[in-house]
């Protein structure tokens, strides 16, 4: 049965591409509908994302994780998407690299997880946590551009390559990233490493360290 749908699926792709129709990539201005559509209450923002069936993400995940923490944060943390734990429990970096993310929040900047806030780029668990594709990283964006917008952080920290490629829509290596302290219109962005990331390589925790001690300057001058 599944693969004669897919052989009518290849046949109806077939015939569109003789009719002239070409595969183009995702781009981020076709799918961004206006943040300004989106509530601009964080709690009516949170109901609708927890309905939403924009992406295919939708159909295997269990709970949406919009996001929590001190709705006037300062500092907001921004991730990748849920892992298991996560989509299990419907909050964010609960599992070992959020164990890992609130031992930095905690150890490093002085303060507590309900003072920052945490977001991902995707709202649900990628299925074998992959990671997210453009369409569905796209798709949810301006549910995270309106959390930033309602909630007004000073300065963001990108988790990982994901996070920083997909806020930004820049793809520089997050390698060649880090640390840098990044003015944008409205907060100061640093990308740092994604948690998962510091738990394979431990040595890397030095320069996220680092990074953590700028964010944390930067809060004392703000
Ligand atoms: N990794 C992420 O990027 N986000 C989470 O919420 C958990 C793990």
């Amino acid at each position: 049965m599944r693969r004669l749908h897919n052989a009518l699926q290849l046949k109806q792709l077939a015939l569109l591409k003789q009719m002239g129709y070409r595969y183009t990539d995702v781009k981020p201005s076709d799918l961004d509908p206006e943040p300004a559509q989106l509530p601009d209450d964080l709690e009516e923002l949170r109901r609708l994302v927890e309905q939403c069936h924009l992406c295919d993400l939708a159909k295997s995940r269990h709970k949406v994780v919009f996001g929590e923490g001190d709705p006037h944060a300062r500092l907001m943390f921004v991730g990748e998407g849920p892992g298991a734990t996560e989509d299990q429990t419907g909050r964010p970096f609960v599992g070992r690299a959020g164990e890992l993310l609130t031992r930095m929040i905690e150890n490093v900047l002085h303060l507590r997880r309900e003072e920052v806030y945490i977001a991902n780029i995707v709202k649900c668990r990628p299925p074998g946590n992959r990671v997210p594709t453009p369409t569905e990283a796209f798709t949810c964006r301006p549910y995270l551009l309106k959390q930033i917008e309602i909630i007004r952080p000073r300065i963001i920290m990108t988790l990982g390559a994901t996070a920083y490629r997909y806020l930004t829509n820049d793809e520089t290596p997050i390698s060649r990233v880090r640390g840098h302290i990044i003015q944008s219109d409205h907060y100061t962005l640093v990308p740092t490493f994604h948690p998962s990331y510091l738990l394979r390589n431990p040595s890397a925790k030095k320069q996220a360290w680092e990074d953590l001690l700028k964010v944390k300057a930067l809060l004392e001058k703000k």
